[in-house]
């Protein structure tokens, strides 16, 4: 008999076939949300799971389900997931990284800009027809080639975030992380360590790629936006909850930092609706891995760590060890 599998949310039909092969899938292709009531109670009737970075695997829910051997969120980031109590109950738990590095990447880059150089505010600005005439101060941004990029997490997306701007835009990359990076990459990506202080006090623009954890949770807050220059821009692709939304956009109307991009939001799909007020903020709904390559990668990679895990007992990306 083959392994019970559920997909928590829409995926591509080639990669449901693919599962399908080695599977009895249930999938959810019409899109249905779940409580937590109802998605625990679907995942406790198999032994696998394709998750998205949303689909909750906390302890609460492992109780429920003892029949779960294993679950691959189809994301780098796995805050949906509780790694230990997986581990507790001999699940193991997998993510989709390096495929959507680059793809992040170029994202963060193209936020960064877009924040940078107005771009959103002076579309709304022509398509309500408020363009009038060419004016010299009209939609004046801050300057991107040059300036002093300032990334916090440096991982895999904040090193291509770093090659980018150094490389391609002339940037000084300044970088903070828990770790330092070797001297190679350092010089690979031109990057020099800071204090995240100096960082805050010294970038032109700051990008976050931090995890979330209890342990990053309002690693930017009102205190580190006073922090920064009143010329700064900052932009988040890492997670909801590692910036205070609501701080961040008191900083914005108060113009103490001069925009913000914004990918990720604290309980996420709502935005704080204060942001939503503001004019110095381009505001995308969490899609920053989001080419189709790319999500095909990730699907793909997401299907065979559980492939792996249930034909070799060992995903590909595992986030944990389980089992003998
Ligand atoms: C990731 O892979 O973590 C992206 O944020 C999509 O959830």
């Amino acid at each position: 008999m083959k392994p019970k599998i559920i997909v928590a949310r829409p995926i591509f039909e080639e990669v449901l076939t693919r599962l399908r092969a080695h599977f009895d899938v249930t999938d959810n292709q019409a899109d249905q949300a779940w409580t937590l009531a109802s998605w625990t109670a679907q995942l406790a009737q198999h032994d696998g799971a394709l998750t998205t970075g949303i689909d909750p695997v906390n302890a609460e829910v492992l109780k429920a389900c003892p029949q779960l051997k294993a679950v691959a969120n189809m994301a780098v980031g796995f805050n949906n997931f509780d790694v230990l109590a997986m581990t507790a109950h001999g699940v193991q738990a997998s993510n989709t990284p390096d495929v959507l590095t680059e793809t992040t990447a170029d994202f963060g880059f193209a936020l960064l800009m877009a924040t940078a150089r107005r771009l959103t505010e002076s579309e709304h600005f022509l398509r309500r027809g408020e363009w009038k005439q060419w004016r010299y101060d009209m939609f004046a941004g801050t300057e991107v080639h040059g300036s002093t990029l300032g990334i916090l997490g440096m991982g895999r997306i904040g090193q291509g975030i770093a090659k980018r701007g150094a490389h391609g835009f002339g940037m000084k990359v300044i970088y903070h992380n828990r770790s330092r990076l070797s001297p190679e990459l350092e010089a690979e990506c031109k990057a020099q360590y800071v204090s995240k202080e100096e960082l805050l006090r010294s970038a032109d623009h700051v990008v976050l790629v931090v995890p979330y954890s209890a342990a990053s949770h309002h690693t930017i807050g009102a205190a580190e936006l006073a922090q920064m220059k009143p010329t700064a821009t900052l932009v988040n692709i890492a997670r909801g909850g590692i910036v205070d939304d609501a701080a961040l956009a008191q900083a914005l109307r108060h113009r103490t930092i001069a925009a913000a991009g914004l990918d990720v939001f604290e309980g996420e799909p709502q935005v704080h609706p204060d942001l939503l007020t503001v004019p110095n903020v381009v505001l995308t709904p969490h899609i920053a891995s989001a080419s189709v390559a790319t999500r095909m990668a990730m699907a793909n990679l997401a299907a065979d760590n559980l492939i792996s895990f249930f034909t070799q007992g060992r995903a590909l990306t595992p986030l944990n060890t389980v089992g003998a």
